[in-house]
C-alpha cells in the first residue's frame, strides 16, 4: 500500500496518516471528493486511490483558504499542512478518521468540469453513463477494489506459475482463421490483397506448438476474441489464464490448476479451497441436468419414469412411449408458491424446449393440486422416492428427448434456488467435471461434433470404437477433458491433447474433416506433430469469471476496465466506427452497405 505514498509531489497517500503522524507537516494530492463549510471553516475530503483524508482550511490560512472556497467536485489539488487530531471528533468510517490536515498551502493542479456523476453517486446513474465516462466510474472505491483484485489475481498466478517452472510466452493476435467453434473477428491484410488474419479465439494451437518446441510449461494471460453475442458472463473480448504442460497426464494438469486457484483464493479472500471433488459428465447430467452443476443446493433430478409409466396420464405416457423420460425435482417449501408463480415457471421453461411444467404440491404426505389427480395411484411412491415433505413442490420434466428434460430441470433448479433464496453467501462449491464424451451426434447436420475441440485426446480404448464405426460405441467414447466448475459456473476447462498424427487424422476423419481440409486448416499443427510432439495437455481459466466470483458480481462488465456493451460497443471511445474510404481502399475493401449513422 505505502508503495504509492511518497513522490516528489507528495509525502503521503490519502489513507496513510494516523495519530502517530500528528505534528508532522505533510503534502497530499488527489481529487476533491466533497466540500462543505462550517462557520467560515472550509472542509475538503481529499481522495486518492488509497482512501480519504479530511483537510481543514481555517480563515487564518489566507490565500489557501480563499482558494479552497473555489474548489468543486473532482478538482485535482495538492495540499500542504500540519497533521492534527481531528477537531470535530473521530470519523470511524475512515482509516484516517482520527486526524485531519490543517492546510497552509493549496495548489489547484487541474480544475474539473462539473462531472455527470460523482464517484459517490455513481450507483444512481445507469450503466451506459458509467461506461461512457469510465474514468469517473473507475474513481469509485468499488471499481478500485475490483481493479486491485484483478491485479492481485494475475500477480499471484504469475508467481505460482514461476514457482512451478512455467514460462510466460506471448502468442500472436494476428492469426490464421481456424474453425474453433465461435465466429472469428477478421482483420484485412494490406500487404496481401483479399486475405485476412483472424484474432485468436484462444492460443490453443500455438500452445500445442510451444510444447512441440520444447517449452514444456507455458502460461499466458491471454486475450481471446470470439465474435459471439455478449451475455452476463461472456464478452467478445475476454481474458484467459492459459496454460500447457508436456509429459503429463490429466491428474498433473488438474493438480497444477487446482493449486493455482487455491493460491488465489487464499491470497485474495483468505479462504482455503479444499481438495476439489470430481464427478463424471454422465453423473452430472443425470443428477443435475448440467455439465456445470451448482452444488450449493439440492433439488437433484430424480428419475421417476418407472412410476410415471404406471399412470394413465397422457403427458407422461406420450413421452415415455416415444422413448423419453420423466424426471422430477423436489422444491423444499415450494408449496407456498402461488398459482401465478408456478404458471410463470411453466412459461419460463418453454425457452429450453419444454412443452410445459407439470407440478404438484405435497400435503398430508400425499400429492395434491396441479397434476395430483393424474398421479394419485403413485402418490405415496412419488413422495417417498423424492423424500418429499409436506409443504414441498414437485416439478416434473417430461419429454421424448432426455436432453430436454435434463436441460429444463437443470435450469429450473438454479432459478428456483435463486428465487427462493436457498444460497448462503460465502459458499464455495468446487467441482471437477471429468469423463466428457469425446463427440456428440449433430442430428441436423448428420455428423459428429467434438465436445471440446478436435485436438482433445480420446481415452486410450477409443481407437477400437473408432475402427468399429458403430454409432453407440462412438457415442460412448470418453475424452481426457476436464472442466473446473465453481458454484455452477465454468471457471476453466482443458484436456490432454492428441500428440500422435495418426490419432489426430482418425479424429479428423470422424468429425468429417478430410485430409485436404485438415491440411488446409491445421497444416502447421499436423506438421508439428510429425516432428516429435511430446505428450501434452493444458487448461484455460476465464480470468474475468474468476474475478467475478472473487468480487461477488454477476456482471462481467464490472470486472473489465473497458468492456463492451450488449451490442459490442465501447461507449467511451465509440467503437466500432465507420472508417475513411481511403483506409478501405488501402485494405482492398469496399463496404456493400452504407455504414449506419454514427451512434448518438
Ligand atoms: P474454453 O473455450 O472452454 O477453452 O475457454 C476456457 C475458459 O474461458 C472462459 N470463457 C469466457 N469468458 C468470458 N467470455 C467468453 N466469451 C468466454 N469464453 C470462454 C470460460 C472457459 O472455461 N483452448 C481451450 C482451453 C484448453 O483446452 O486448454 C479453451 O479456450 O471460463
Amino acid at each position: 500500500m505505502t508503495a504509492t505514498a511518497a513522490t516528489t509531489s507528495r509525502t503521503h497517500h490519502c489513507a496513510q496518516l494516523r495519530e502517530g503522524d500528528v505534528g508532522q507537516t505533510v503534502t497530499l494530492a488527489g481529487w476533491v471528493n466533497n466540500y462543505r463549510d462550517h462557520g467560515g471553516v472550509r472542509f475538503i475530503d481529499l481522495r486518492d486511490r488509497e482512501g480519504i483524508t479530511q483537510i481543514v482550511f481555517h480563515p487564518e490560512a489566507g490565500a489557501a483558504h480563499e482558494l479552497a472556497q473555489k474548489l468543486r467536485h473532482e478538482d485535482v489539488i495538492r495540499v500542504t499542512g500540519k497533521c492534527i487530531i481531528r477537531e470535530g471528533g473521530e470519523n470511524p468510517k475512515l482509516a484516517t478518521g482520527k486526524v485531519e490536515i490543517d492546510a497552509t498551502d493549496c495548489t489547484i493542479l487541474n480544475k474539473a468540469e462539473t462531472p455527470p456523476f460523482t464517484p459517490e453517486d455513481a450507483g444512481k446513474v445507469g450503466e451506459e453513463t458509467r461506461l461512457r465516462y469510465r474514468y469517473l466510474d473507475m474513481r469509485r472505491p468499488r471499481m478500485q477494489e475490483i481493479i486491485r483484485t484483478r491485479h492481485r489475481v494475475t500477480k499471484v498466478i504469475r508467481d505460482y506459475a514461476d514457482e512451478h517452472g512455467f514460462y510466460e510466452v506471448e502468442t500472436p493476435f494476428l492469426c490464421r482463421s481456424t474453425p474453433e467453434g465461435a465466429r472469428d473477428f477478421l482483420v484485412p491484410s494490406r500487404l496481401q490483397a483479399g486475405e485476412f488474419y483472424a484474432l485468436p479465439q484462444s492460443p490453443q494451437l500455438f500452445k500445442q506448438v510451444l510444447m512441440v518446441g520444447g517449452i514444456e510449461r507455458y502460461i499466458q494471460i491471454a486475450r481471446c476474441f470470439r465474435d459471439e453475442d455478449p451475455r452476463a458472463d461472456r464478452q467478445a473480448e475476454f481474458t484467459q489464464i492459459d496454460l500447457e504442460m508436456s509429459f503429463v497426464e490429466q491428474d498433473d494438469v488438474m493438480a497444477i490448476s487446482e493449486g493455482m486457484v487455491r493460491a488465489v483464493w487464499k491470497d485474495v479472500l483468505g479462504v482455503d479451497v479444499p481438495p476439489v471433488k470430481r464427478m463424471s459428465y454422465d453423473e452430472a447430467m443425470e443428477r443435475f441436468g448440467s455439465d456445470r452443476p451448482d452444488l450449493r443446493f439440492g433439488m437433484e433430478l430424480v428419475d421417476v419414469s418407472d412410476l410415471a409409466g404406471k399412470t394413465d396420464f397422457k403427458v407422461f405416457k406420450g413421452a415415455l412411449d416415444a422413448g423419453g423420460v420423466v424426471k422430477a425435482i423436489r422444491v423444499p417449501g415450494g408449496a407456498s408458491m402461488t398459482r401465478k408463480e408456478t404458471d410463470a415457471l411453466a412459461e419460463w421453461v418453454k425457452q429450453f424446449g419444454a412443452g410445459g411444467l407439470p407440478i404438484c404440491k405435497v400435503e398430508n404426505g400425499q400429492v395434491a393440486t396441479g397434476i395430483a389427480k393424474f398421479v394419485s395411484d403413485i402418490s405415496s411412491d412419488l413422495v417417498s422416492r423424492l423424500e418429499a415433505q409436506d409443504g414441498d413442490l414437485i416439478c416434473f420434466g417430461v419429454d421424448a428427448r432426455p436432453a430436454v428434460v435434463a436441460r429444463v430441470l437443470g435450469e429450473l433448479r438454479v432459478k428456483l434456488a435463486h428465487d427462493l433464496k436457498m444460497i448462503q453467501p460465502g459458499q464455495w462449491e468446487w467441482l471437477w467435471v471429468v469423463d466428457f464424451p469425446a463427440v456428440e451426434w449433430n442430428d441436423d447436420q448428420k455428423r459428429w461434433d467434438s465436445l471440446h475441440h478436435p485436438f482433445t485426446a480420446p481415452n486410450d480404448d477409443a481407437l477400437d470404437a473408432l475402427k468399429s464405426g458403430d454409432h453407440d460405441a462412438i457415442a460412448g467414447i470418453k475424452s481426457k477433458a476436464y472442466d473446473l466448475v465453481l458454484n455452477g459456473s465454468e471457471l476453466g476447462g482443458g484436456s490432454i491433447r492428441i500428440h500422435r498424427p495418426d490419432v489426430q487424422q482418425q479424429v479428423f476423419a470422424l468429425l468429417g474433416i478430410d485430409e485436404a481440409a485438415a491440411r488446409e486448416k491445421f497444416g502447421f499443427l499436423l506438421d508439428a506433430l510429425n516432428f516429435g510432439a511430446p505428450p501434452h495437455g493444458g487448461l484455460a481459466f476465464g480470468l474475468d469469471r474468476l474475478v467475478m466470483h472473487l468480487v461477488g458480481t454477476t456482471n462481467i462488465r464490472d470486472v473489465i476496465a473497458f468492456p463492451k456493451t450488449q451490442n459490442g460497443a465501447d461507449l467511451m471511445t465509440a467503437a466500432p466506427s465507420p472508417v475513411d474510404d481511403a483506409q478501405l481502399t488501402e485494405l482492398h475493401l469496399r463496404t456493400v452497405q452504407k455504414p449506419a449513422a454514427p451512434k448518438a
